[in-house]
């Protein structure tokens, strides 16, 4: 029998309903008996260590059932990720650190309580402005992602040298804040047999679960984490955080289950941002715009807790043709807030540097930006030399050219006006790896349908729709049939919900699964199936794997006032097989939003005097809303990536916001002549 295909279809988000009516439980809304509340008091100043605490008026205040400091908090046995290791010494690395925690019979007496607390401070003074001539910049170990910190081939001094067109350009992004709507929340609660129970929000719950089991000295089977929804992530999800260590500490000193909700104020300071960045890119090319020497250095300022190494010069390695390649990541470790992932760190800021720089290279060649990028289109990986599994960026660049009129375009800057108004255009090229990581999954024969089994978290994505289309697509039954359970460590252990890598892991361990399963019934087996794509992602071939797309804007800049509107953002993209339109579309126009956010509004100043975030509440922290976002223009390409996973998907989670600050950017030169080298693109840049 034949069936409506599943897979491929727009298939509205199964927990739609709970959301919209308000029943979807998240961390927050359990509500166990007994439940206490805690509120942190952050470290005021920007290093230095506590010297003393006076809990006295805190601990007799109303409600109050316990004040931890580092002098009484249980001890944790210290794992890799020094942001965890919190209330365990005095040193205060940074300000905003948790210098003591207060818990009580309702959030309000926790806040009250807090506010009662008094703590002295030995402070130490630091220098804190840096940039890439920074003495303490060093070279880390790896970028993340476990790339090489620095990758040559190739001269190139020499050929940037011998070069008839170069550029060298220096661009700047502030640190930015992933400031998901939902905060990094948990409420924990001991079982009389000694097991913790953490309901937690975060990105993947089998990686939260083992940090916990290490950090209590449990075994991964004594602690259960559960994540049904999350509000966002955008990687400040993805590793666990310090919200659910301290409300298990506070849970095991209370003897009750304890919530602990970070405030708004305090996120910024404690569960990453991408950090402040210099990049320094030089293009050495003929005077066709061809390319003969490439150097991109990227520097960013990292905390003395836990290194974070953004990996911007590595698109660099992926993108265009050219023999003498120069990529090098350098850091400073500072008294600092910690960064962190944040929706495709690395590729994000790396290629608004390098697409405004060929941006800038079509400009001094007098060459079509997308002309340039076609004509350094590379037949082989240039940073690697593997060949490319499937690479459609001419592809995506001609389809949005078509779709944006891009041959009517006037190459000329400030050539478009309607009265005050300077209109221009500008386009950027995206990139981001296919990540296969292993995950594991059952599908077992039920009463009246299949029911699927795999930690993995929906972070608001429509994770369970696609894999409930991808079990009923490999079972050959319809939808309805197939009832999937995820977000609960108990499931077989899966991956987080990152790297633009959720769906081909878990997927692929779903489709694997329910294929046994259908071999198994029909053979009259066993009616229960697992997978692991573990074996599967070892043997995968030796090729370049990336998806691929092209960004197209248009903005209206007022003469004036230095006012930038966007009025068109087009997106074409080449991801591999799109599973699920509707969510599809979500995703990558959420990620071009995103980055138009990026280029215009966002930032997060650093205060020199205190070391630490002055934005740090929505207020403060500006992101684009629906007024300032034109529609948005979804595209994607009909391909299918064979080498990897069965369903032919690559990944969609994150290349949304690659290249669009740069498409943005490119687009105000192009309106109005000035180039803005430094994120964002506010007026008095302008002007
Ligand atoms: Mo995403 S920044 O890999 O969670």
């Amino acid at each position: 029998m034949t069936r409506e295909p599943v897979l491929g279809t727009p298939v509205p988000r199964l927990e739609a309903e709970t959301k919209t009516h308000g029943t979807a439980r998240y961390a927050g809304d359990v509500l166990p008996e007994h439940l206490a509340f805690a509120w942190p008091v952050p470290a005021t100043v920007a290093l230095g260590r506590v010297a003393g605490i006076d809990a006295d008026d805190a601990a007799r205040a109303p409600g109050v059932l316990a004040v931890l400091t580092h002098e009484n908090a249980p001890r944790l046995h210290p794992g890799e990720d020094g942001t965890l290791d919190v209330l365990q010494s005095p040193a205060v690395p940074h300000r905003g650190w948790p210098a003591a925690l207060v818990v009580a019979d309702t959030l309000d007496n926790a806040r009250e309580a807090a506010a009662l607390l008094r703590v002295r401070y030995e402070p130490e003074t630091a220098e804190l402005l840096t940039g890439p001539q920074d003495p303490r910049a060093y070279r880390p170990e790896q970028a993340n992602g476990g790339h090489e910190a620095d990758l040559d081939t190739g001269d190139f001094a020499e050929a940037f040298a011998a070069a008839p067109v170069r550029l060298d350009l220096t661009y700047r992004i502030p640190a930015l804040h992933n400031h998901p709507m939902e905060p990094h929340t948990s409420t924990a609660l001991w079982q009389e047999n000694g097991d913790l129970v953490v309901y937690d929000s975060n990105q993947g719950s089998t990686t939260v679960r083992d940090t916990l089991a290490d950090l209590f000295g449990l075994e991964p089977g004594q602690v259960r984490v559960i994540t049904q929804h999350v509000g966002g992530g955008f990687g400040s999800k993805g590793t666990p955080r310090p919200q659910a260590v301290l409300a298990a500490m506070a849970a095991k000193v209370v003897g009750r289950p304890v919530r602990l909700a970070l405030p708004r104020g305090q996120m910024a300071a404690l569960v990453g941002h991408r950090a402040a960045s210099v990049q320094r890119v030089r293009l050495g090319a003929d005077p066709g715009g061809r390319l003969l020497a490439l150097a991109h250095d990227a520097f960013n300022s990292t905390s003395t807790v836990r290194e974070f190494a953004e990996q911007s010069a590595v698109p660099a390695r992926v993108m265009y043709a050219v023999g003498n390649l120069r990529t090098t990541h350098r850091v400073a470790a500072l008294p600092i807030p910690s960064p962190s992932w944040m929706r495709a760190p690395g590729e994000c800021p790396g290629m608004f540097a390098l697409e405004s720089a060929m941006d800038e290279l079509a400009c001094s060649c007098g060459v079509d930006p997308i002309e340039l990028r076609v004509r350094n289109e590379p037949t082989v990986e240039p940073g690697s030399g593997r060949p490319f599994a499937a690479r459609s960026l001419t592809e995506c660049l001609r389809e949005g050219a078509r779709r944006f009129d891009w041959d009517r375009r006037e190459p000329a800057p400030r050539s478009r006006r309607e009265g005050r108004l300077l209109l221009g255009t500008g386009v950027a090229a995206s990139t981001y790896p296919l990540l296969l990581v292993p995950s594991r999954a059952e599908v077992q024969a039920v009463a009246g349908g299949f029911e699927v089994r795999v930690n993995a978290t929906d972070i608001g994505t429509g994770a369970r729709t696609v894999l409930a289309q991808i079990a009923a697509d490999a079972l050959d039954v319809p939808l309805e049939s197939v009832r999937i359970r995820i977000g609960d460590s108990a499931l077989p252990p899966a991956p987080v919900a990152g790297g633009s890598a959720g769906t081909n892991a878990w997927g692929w361990a779903v489709h694997d699964a329910a294929r046994a399963l259908r071999r198994q019934l029909a053979d009259g087996g066993p009616d229960l199936a697992a997978a692991d794509t573990g074996a599967a992602v070892a043997d995968a071939p030796d090729l370049a794997r990336h998806a691929f797309g092209a960004q197209f804007a248009e903005v209206a800049v007022d003469r004036d006032t230095g006012e930038v509107r966007l009025r068109r953002l087009l997106g074409v993209f080449a991801v591999g097989r799109v599973l699920n339109p509707r969510t599809a579309r979500s995703q990558l126009a959420g990620g071009m939003a995103m980055g138009a956010s990026m280029a215009l509004m966002e930032g997060s100043p650093l205060d020199a005097a205190f070391g630490d975030f002055t934005a740090r509440d929505l207020a403060a922290y500006h992101v684009a809303g629906y007024a300032d976002l034109p529609r948005m223009e979804v595209a994607w390409l009909d391909e299918t990536e064979p080498h990897a996973t069965p369903m032919g998907s690559k990944g969609i989670g994150e290349i949304g916001i690659v290249g669009t600050a740069a498409a943005v950017a490119n687009a105000v030169h192009h309106a109005t002549g000035v180039r803005v080298r430094d994120l964002p693109l506010h007026v008095e840049r302008l002007l």
